[in-house]
């Protein structure tokens, strides 16, 4: 039988996570409800039992380290074990010539659950297929990053107090950026949410995309100058360009430089009340000048709620949370 993606549809226990597709702003309010404990436990570093006696493999393909980082201290603030490897093209049997799918089949019979990031679009699906244990997608190549949405959407979340009615500015390789493609996604849960998608012509999003993710009622508006960004956005949403997605580094050459955050941009066309997010790493596309600037939050809440989100996800998945 192929192997198809379970709904959420309230319940996470034993799920994989392997897209956006699989939530409803429902399911989204379930992990935010339990935020406010996580955070109590980390900001108290009250040692947790809650998922004593589980061990969670953390597999990267690609490098890694917010992602990385905050799964492997939200399984270890909870009480859970991990065993990681990084580069396993390197690290691991894969470098022998292991297959995805038999990698899966070991970590199975060592860990409750899988989080995985892949170089390949579709690899988490494929992943996940062969793993009995659920798999988490940390990243499968340009295609999706699922819970780097869930803490995009908590920080903005936290900051506005709705998830609606909002209009973001996402800039940079939009072709290529899974969280970028996973934010629009989860943004398109939620109603009256205008995006504005800016960046050079050839970076675009795929029309198949644009079609898919427009589907769901949200109005996408591309831009391709700096002088039609909306002067009244909530959230300014910046990502680099991937170029290690591009057929060669002159290619990705090509647009550095290209819709850089400067203090200029944002005295031009940003407000007061707005709030700047970039996923990270940064690197060059928002000015250093602008980490001082209070609506900057890329290198403080969403950072630190990835750790708060992922606690949340793993103790869900497991079945675990209160
Ligand atoms: C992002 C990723 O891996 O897609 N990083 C992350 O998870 N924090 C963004 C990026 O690499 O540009």
């Amino acid at each position: 039988m192929p192997f198809s993606l379970q709904t959420i549809d309230g319940s996470f226990k034993g799920k994989d996570i392997i897209s956006i597709d699989q939530f409803s702003s429902e399911d989204i309010e379930i992990i935010f409800n339990k935020i406010h404990a996580m955070k109590a436990l980390v900001i108290n570093k009250e040692p947790s039992t809650l998922l004593q006696g589980y061990v969670i493999a953390l597999i990267f393909y690609e490098p890694s380290s917010r992602t990385f980082g905050s799964f492997s201290s939200a399984a270890k603030r909870l009480g859970a074990a991990t065993i990681e490897y990084l580069n396993p093209q390197q690290n691991s049997s894969v470098a022998k010539g292991e297959s995805l799918e038999d990698t899966m089949q070991t970590l199975q019979s060592y860990a409750e659950i899988i989080v995985m990031r892949h170089y390949e679009s579709g690899a988490a699906i494929k992943a996940a297929g062969a793993a009995s244990v659920p798999l988490i997608n940390a990243g499968d190549g340009g295609n999706a990053h699922p819970t780097s949405t869930l803490l995009d959407l908590y920080t903005i979340y936290e900051r506005f107090q709705r998830l609606t009615n909002l209009t973001v500015v996402i800039s940079g390789d939009i072709v290529h950026s899974r969280t970028i493609k996973s934010l629009i996604q989860g943004l398109s849960l939620y109603k009256e949410n205008k995006v504005y998608l800016l960046s050079p012509k050839e970076l675009r999003l795929e029309k198949s995309d644009f079609e898919r993710f427009t589907k769901n009622g949200i109005e996408l508006i591309e831009i391709f100058d700096e002088k039609d960004i909306p002067k009244d956005a909530n959230v300014w949403y910046w990502n680099r360009i991937q170029k290690e997605r591009f057929p060669s580094i002159q290619e990705a050459e090509k647009y550095k430089g290209k819709f850089i955050l400067t203090e200029k941009l944002l005295t031009e066309y940003g407000n007061n009340d707005l709030i700047i997010l970039d996923p990270l790493p940064r690197v060059g596309e928002i000015e250093l000048a602008i980490d001082n600037d209070p609506r900057s939050l890329y290198l403080k809440a969403q950072i630190r709620n990835s750790l708060y989100v992922r606690m949340a996800l793993l103790a869900l998945v497991l079945g675990k949370a209160k």
